[in-house]
């Protein structure tokens, strides 16, 4: 797999060597192997919370159930600074197709597509069946053979609909956002997730924006649990399980918290009296200080509406 590419941002040298692949990339072919989203495709988050969406709570859900990744207990003694690139957030940034995934996907379905049957369903089997080499596989296994023309049509039928799941979302899962070029990135790296044949070599990039990071984090990640807008919750109401709105965070904590929270986790005042407590927010270690901070980027720079 790529667990290499998987954080490119994630240390100043890598990130410099993608700095370098989008420079030699970028000025060669206009139209070719890098595109570039456009920023005004950019839009705020809108609307409630993924969880209030399909009326459950926070505690019933995959992300509320792993305790594992938690933050640091309050006064536990942690060494965490705060170390980004120069430029984070006015550099493009190159992102392949396992680096979309982390961002768009990963968050609902996991490091490796398999989601949390029933409540959010595995990714490999769908793309397999994109497949016409292996639907004719699959069928011989299951003893009825079938015809190249016959597994083609089926294989085109179910890329469709995964195309059209990448557009629009499903009827429990939030609408991606995606541009053409940033489909044409992932769809690869789904097949080799889902070791389909050849995966390997149809590998692409995409060169994009801070702001343009920080919506796709957003929008499949922090929407699942944040609704966008709505008012700042008191220490009470966050102890009586209240999960502030995204137009508040960036007034709660300043960036480096921000930064903190997300990618090491940071415990939360709540209660009356206010006390510093543990928190229920899990802790994204697979996202670099850098995508966390374009995050914060994203929120200010288009505040979210409700
Ligand atoms: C907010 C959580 C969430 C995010 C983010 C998310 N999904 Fe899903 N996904 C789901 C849920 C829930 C289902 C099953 C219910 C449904 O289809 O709505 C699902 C189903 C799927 C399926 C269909 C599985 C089947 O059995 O047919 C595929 C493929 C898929 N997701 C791919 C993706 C990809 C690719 C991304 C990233 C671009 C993504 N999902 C992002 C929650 C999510
Ligand atoms: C699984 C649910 C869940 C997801 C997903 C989630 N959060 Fe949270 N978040 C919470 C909860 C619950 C709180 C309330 C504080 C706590 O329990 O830690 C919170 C609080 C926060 C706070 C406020 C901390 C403070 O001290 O005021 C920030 C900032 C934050 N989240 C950022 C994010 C960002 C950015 C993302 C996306 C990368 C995200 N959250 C994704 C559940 C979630």
């Amino acid at each position: 797999m790529t667990n290499g590419m998987t954080r490119n941002c994630g240390n100043f040298l890598s990130f410099a060597a993608a700095l370098m692949v989008v420079c030699s990339l970028w000025g060669k072919t206009p139209s070719g192997q890098i595109a570039r989203t456009k920023d005004s495709e950019i839009t705020a988050v809108s609307g409630e919370s993924w969880i209030r969406h399909i009326g459950k709570p926070f505690s019933e859900t995959s992300m509320g159930k792993s305790s594992s990744s938690l933050g640091p207990a309050p006064g536990a003694t942690t060494s965490w600074q705060l170390q980004l690139s120069p430029g984070y957030s006015s550099q493009l940034v190159t992102l392949h197709g396992s680096d979309l995934y982390r961002l768009s996907c990963r968050g609902c379905h996991g490091p490796l597509g398999k989601g949390a049957p029933p409540e959010i369903n595995a990714i490999p089997g769908p793309v397999q069946a994109t497949s016409v080499a292996t639907t004719m596989e699959r069928m011989k296994k299951a003893g009825r053979e079938m015809g190249r023309a016959d597994a083609t049509a089926l294989a085109k039928e179910s890329r469709a609909s995964l195309i059209q799941r990448l557009h629009s979302g499903g009827e429990h899962m939030l609408p991606p956002t995606l541009s053409e070029p940033e489909i044409h990135s992932l769809v690869p790296y789904l097949e080799q997730l889902s070791d389909v044949a050849g995966a390997q070599k149809k590998q692409v990039a995409v060169n994009e924006s801070a702001a343009r990071v920080g919506e796709h984090i957003v929008k499949s990640t922090c929407h699942v649990c944040h609704s966008a807008a709505g008012p700042n919750p008191t220490p009470q109401q966050i102890s009586e399980g209240a999960i502030p709105p995204l137009s508040s965070l960036p007034k709660r904590l300043n960036m480096p918290d921000f930064v903190r929270k997300v990618t090491n986790g940071a415990p939360i005042i709540m209660g009356t009296p206010a006390t510093s407590y543990r928190g229920r927010m899990p802790v994204f270690g697979y996202l670099s200080q850098d995508e966390a901070a374009a995050v914060y980027l994203y929120l200010v720079l288009y505040p979210p509406r409700s």
